[in-house]
């Protein structure tokens, strides 16, 4: 006999487990089927955000700004530490611990809201009356049935792989890997500068590693702002000491003791050798095993599910949300279209404002940004002005020995409507969100020019570059 719900979520990602809780919290009775096991073996809710994602890059970015500020900003402050030394199991451990306890909290999270959560690997089997029948299967063995009346799928995605490579995660690395090792390697190759390599790339070379990044672009952070993108690129190359080489067609790589990657850059061969290779050269949907062909689930080109607007799929009560769809691949795009299922679901009209989605990339300073960049806004033909402010002579960037970057606002010229706001600089994540309240509520550049913002704080930045915009900057 089934397990009859009125939703089933499939996939425990940021964007299943946020529509799993929604939807309970509505009143619908909703399980949650979720696949991933930890290398333990065990079922760890949370996916790739979680497990092998957003949390635990972050911890280990934290670990290895702490080991590099002991080595070379401590000093400064006249704090003498000899000797410091990196040991690279424990801090692997704290980021596993760090994944349990979030993990843990999302079954606390299930219970308390009374969402059944089921292990296994869900497929769409076909229509019971007007109820979706999902098969749910552990190491090939079925192990549950369930009918539902809406099906929700948020399956997330895995790592493009690269033709001809295996990901053995020992030597050569996807994001699993790469967040795994047990040691600090000696040379390490990343392919692909983008979000993931430049993150990863960040952790191990301030752990010692020399880092060489080959990129096919010859753009550097394409989806950024170009004047935040072109100091990201100086910051990163000189400070942080990343060796980022643009504009290559990767050939053959070959594994053995060392890895060797041959590479064509301006014309000429080369060739990288390495110890450990990450390759992070973007991510595709999951949709392999979701029977999605016997159903009919319309999937486009890329193997993305078809969805409209509110993340509705082509068949009767099937929803899909996160990475599994369209749009940026980010943790906090697939909660809100998560929330907004389970309530469109309630009978409620929610809205998802893709236009102010912020993305942060979490290097040293970090970069962050929402809204239209400069190159947008020329290219749509829109008069926008600008205002940028640095965070060179920010009090609070100096007290905490990091006043390095910039932050610019793009507003309408006729209007002052906010249009985008890019920085690079100490805490920019943070920093970004007014940028999202603000376009959220339509505020003109003045609006945060007149807003008063705190002494001395990093947001005096934010407030600065906005007085710039009007021509009216204090410090500038
Ligand atoms: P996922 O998190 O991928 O979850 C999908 C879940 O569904 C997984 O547990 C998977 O095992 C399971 N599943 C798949 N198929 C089935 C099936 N048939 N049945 C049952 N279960 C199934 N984003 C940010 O916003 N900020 C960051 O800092 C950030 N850092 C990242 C760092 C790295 C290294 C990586 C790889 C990604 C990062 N991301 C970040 C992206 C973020 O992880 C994703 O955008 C987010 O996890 C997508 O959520 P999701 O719920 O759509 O899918
Ligand atoms: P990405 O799309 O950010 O970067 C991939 C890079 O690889 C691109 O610059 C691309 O030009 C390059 N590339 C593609 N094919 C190549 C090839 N054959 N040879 C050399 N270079 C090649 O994807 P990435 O870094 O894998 O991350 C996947 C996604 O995960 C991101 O797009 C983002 O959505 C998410 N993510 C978000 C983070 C955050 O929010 N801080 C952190 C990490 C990942």
């Amino acid at each position: 006999m089934s397990q009859q719900f009125d939703v089933v979520v499939i996939g425990g990602g940021p964007g299943g487990y946020v529509a799993a809780i929604r939807a309970a919290q509505l009143g619908f009775n909703t399980a949650c089927v979720d696949a991933y096991k930890n290398p333990e073996g065990q079922p760890s809710l949370g996916g790739t955000c979680l497990n092998v994602g957003c949390i635990p890059s972050k911890a280990l970015l934290q670990s290895s700004e702490n080991f590099h500020a002991v080595q070379h900003d401590f000093a400064k402050h006249g704090i003498t530490v000899d000797n410091a030394q990196i040991d690279v199991g424990t801090m692997i451990k704290r980021k596993s611990d760090i994944i349990s306890k979030n993990a843990n909290g999302i079954g606390f999270l299930f219970k308390k809201n009374k969402v059944a959560n089921i292990h296994g690997l869900g497929a769409l089997k076909g229509r019971q009356g007007e109820k979706w029948v999902i098969e749910v299967t552990d190491n090939g063995a079925v192990v549950d049935t369930l009918e539902a009346t809406h099906v929700i799928v948020a399956t997330g995605s895995s790592p493009r792989p690269l033709p001809g490579v295996t990901v053995d995660n020992v030597k050569v690395l996807d994001n699993e890997g790469a967040l795994a090792l047990s040691e600090v390697p000696k040379r390490l190759g990343v392919i692909g500068a983008g979000v993931i390599g430049l993150e990863m790339g960040s952790v191990w070379k301030r752990l010692g590693a020399e880092v060489t990044l080959l990129e096919a672009a010859p753009t550097f952070l394409g989806a950024a702002d170009q004047q935040i993108a072109k100091e990201a690129f100086k910051t990163l190359t000189k400070d942080t000491g990343l060796d980022i080489q643009m504009g290559v067609k990767i050939g053959a790589i070959t594994v053995g003791d060392e890895i060797t990657v041959a590479y064509e850059k301006d014309g000429a061969n080369q060739t990288l050798t390495v110890d450990k290779l990450i390759v992070s050269i973007g991510r595709v949907p999951n949709t392999a095993g979701l029977g999605a062909e016997a159903v009919g689930l319309q999937l486009d080109e890329r193997g993305f599910v078809v969805v409209d607007d509110h993340c509705h799929a082509n068949l009767p009560n099937v929803w899909a949300i996160g990475d599994v769809v369209r749009g940026p691949m980010l943790a906090h795009k697939a909660s809100e279209e998560g929330v907004a299922v389970a309530e469109r679901i309630a009978g409620q009209k929610p809205h998802v404002d893709f236009n102010t989605v912020p993305w942060v990339i979490y290097t040293s300073p970090e970069i962050a940004w929402v809204g239209k960049t400069e190159e947008q806004l020329k290219a749509e033909g829109v008069e926008y002005k600008k205002g940028t402010s640095s965070f060179v002579a920010n009090g609070r960037a100096l007290g905490l020995g990091h006043a390095q970057g910039t932050v610019k606002i793009l507003a309408d010229a006729k209007t002052d409507r906010i249009l985008g706001l890019h920085m690079i600089g100490p805490m920019v994540s943070e920093l970004v969100s007014e940028g999202v309240v603000a376009m959220e509520f339509k505020a003109s550049s003045e609006d945060i020019g007149r807003i008063i913002h705190a002494h001395p704080s990093l947001s005096e930045v934010v407030h600065e570059a906005a007085l710039a915009a009007d021509k009216r900057a204090l410090h500038g």
